[in-house]
């Protein structure tokens, strides 16, 4: 699952013989019309001396994902030099240097550099205030999770296929923190584990419909839960009649292809105390969304092969708690199927009764993911969770309200809420809180059933969605991110690949860790 070759060093940057050296780089410039002031972030004087002209020449200005190469830069024993710009001091972060990272392994990777070396930012060089202070074992994670992330093409359906993986990375921690050797090679070793999963779940939402059915999704997981050694189940159609999930069903009958409810389960070593926390992962896994007889327009309808993007999020996480053993119990559920027009498709005006027993109108067939999650979200509880997340690739509505940059977030409990947002601190990824209090319940209040699944008008769509979920979340503390707006980059950035982001389970990861006895 790991095709680049990462190893973690201690010492003098510019004593490392490798074909590619990166440092990264800031700029000091204070104000908006100031000129740039690039200056790296390195105290090593060989490699500031290599870098000392191009810095001077005014032609790198240090702008995140910018790179400048230098070939043979004497006194470095490496055969190029190659500098990052992280963007302004002031904005000096761990995800700063996660892209720049990124952005240097996908500058090799475009210039076929098979092997090379990334120093960290060093802390105190240049001495400035505005850039912020990073713990080192952090950083290490940060490294090697941007640049695991940046590796990655997904041209695998290309055959014109480029053969220009980076096989092998060093990152060079200054020998000064070699003192804290433990605690950055557990940074390391956390950021190796939780982008590995990270890659699994963009590969698996990069497939496309046909290969990537409900049936497959199951076995993909099942396969990972197998080598993982955590516990699995995949069920189908005989399940959710068992189950009484007509509101997972009534999305699933119009398929050809039969759904998939993915259980897969996590015990910590030592078996928690009674009252522990369980913590429930519901995934949406639509396969591809036609929108079923409430049919999409055909313009942009390919992108709904990504709609499960939710669903690989759980698969993935999973694999990463199954490595990162955390002290709490875990069950993932993925509730996965086709939405399809069909002779024995569900129809607009269709009443189900959830497995919960709460009955709900079907106004639009094109809003299925709210009802695969409403049977998700409540078998969670009946297996014991204490505390939910789902993600969803839910609702265009969010992606008009927040675009690509932020994800939505929901949740009917602020202790859960503000555990997810410190996980954001550690993930770097962006999400944007959104209301989902009672007084938005008229949203999806019915004439004829319990609830429907739209909301009354096109206003709040992503509301209307969170507010149908939280009524299967009921009273038990539930986050919910609606990640349709983040889950496909349809731009490459210097540090990501065009396609599948793999969104949420870095977060996700971090919000489970939380629970951690
Ligand atoms: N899968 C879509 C949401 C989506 C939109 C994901 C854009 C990714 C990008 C979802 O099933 C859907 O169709 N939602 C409808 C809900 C509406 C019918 C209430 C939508 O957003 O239009
Ligand atoms: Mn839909
Ligand atoms: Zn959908």
């Amino acid at each position: 699952m790991e095709a680049m070759d990462t190893k973690l060093f201690f010492g003098d940057a510019a004593a490392f013989a490798t074909p590619m050296l990166a440092v990264f780089a800031v700029d000091l410039a204070d104000g908006k019309h100031a000129d740039p002031r690039p200056v790296l972030l390195s105290s090593d004087p060989a490699i500031a001396a290599a870098a000392q002209t191009l810095l001077a020449s005014g032609e790198f200005k240090a702008a995140l994902g910018e790179v400048a190469l230098l070939h043979a830069p004497s006194a470095l024993k490496s055969d190029r030099l190659l500098l990052i710009g992280l963007g302004n001091a002031r904005d000096f972060s761990l995800d700063r240097v996660r892209k720049g990272a990124g952005t240097a392994v996908r500058a090799a990777k475009s210039r076929s550099v098979r092997e090379m070396a990334i120093a960290f930012p060093d802390p105190d060089t240049p001495t400035d205030a505005r850039i912020a202070k990073l713990s080192a074992p952090l950083t290490a994670r940060a490294l090697v999770e941007g640049a695991a992330i940046a590796e990655v093409d997904y041209d695998t359906y290309r055959s014109d296929r480029k053969d220009s993986e980076v096989n092998s990375l060093a990152l060079i921690a200054p020998e000064s923190d070699r003192t804290s050797i433990g605690n950055i090679q557990r940074g390391f070793d956390d950021g190796r584990i939780v982008a590995a999963a990270q890659n699994f779940t963009r590969s698996l939402v990069n497939e496309p419909g046909n290969v990537l059915t409900p049936t497959v999704l199951g076995a993909r997981a099942k396969a990972m839960c197998d080598q993982a050694g955590l516990k699995c189940e995949v069920h189908s159609s005989s399940k959710l009649q068992e189950l009484k999930m007509e509101a997972f069903w009534a999305v699933a009958k119009g398929s050809a292809e039969p759904p998939a409810l993915i259980v897969m389960t996590y015990e910590p070593e030592t078996a928690p105390a009674a009252g522990a926390p369980v913590i429930g992962l519901v995934g949406k896994g639509i396969t591809f969304d036609t929108g079923g007889i409430s049919i999409k327009p055909a313009d942009g309808m390919e992108k709904m092969k990504y709609d499960m993007a939710g669903a690989a999020a759980m698969i993935g996480a999973m694999h990463a708690i199954a490595r990162l053993k955390p002290a709490v119990k875990v069950v993932a559920v993925v509730c996965s199927a086709e939405n399809m027009p069909d002779g024995r498709a569900c129809k607009p005006g269709d009443i189900v009764t959830a497995m919960s027993g709460t009955t709900i109108e079907i106004v639009n067939t094109d809003a299925e993911g709210r009802l695969v999650l409403a049977d998700g979200l409540y078998y969670a509880k009946t297996l014991g969770c204490t505390h939910l997340i789902d993600a969803a690739t839910l609702t265009g509505a969010c992606v008009v309200a927040l675009g690509v940059l932020n994800a939505g977030l929901f949740s009917n409990d602020e202790a859960a809420c503000a555990k997810f947002q410190s996980a954001l601190e550690v993930s770097g990824e962006k999400y944007w809180r959104l209301p989902s209090t009672d007084d938005y319940r008229d949203h999806i209040e019915s004439e004829i059933a319990d609830i429907m699944n739209t909301g009354k008008n096109r206003y709040g769509g992503a509301i209307s969605a969170a507010m149908f979920l939280k009524e299967f979340a009921g009273d038990t503390p539930w986050v919910h991110l609606d990640i349709a707006g983040c889950a496909w980059n349809e731009q490459a950035k210097p540090w990501i690949a065009y396609g599948p982001s793999g969104i949420a389970v870095r977060s996700i990861v971090e919000w489970v860790r939380s629970y951690s006895a």
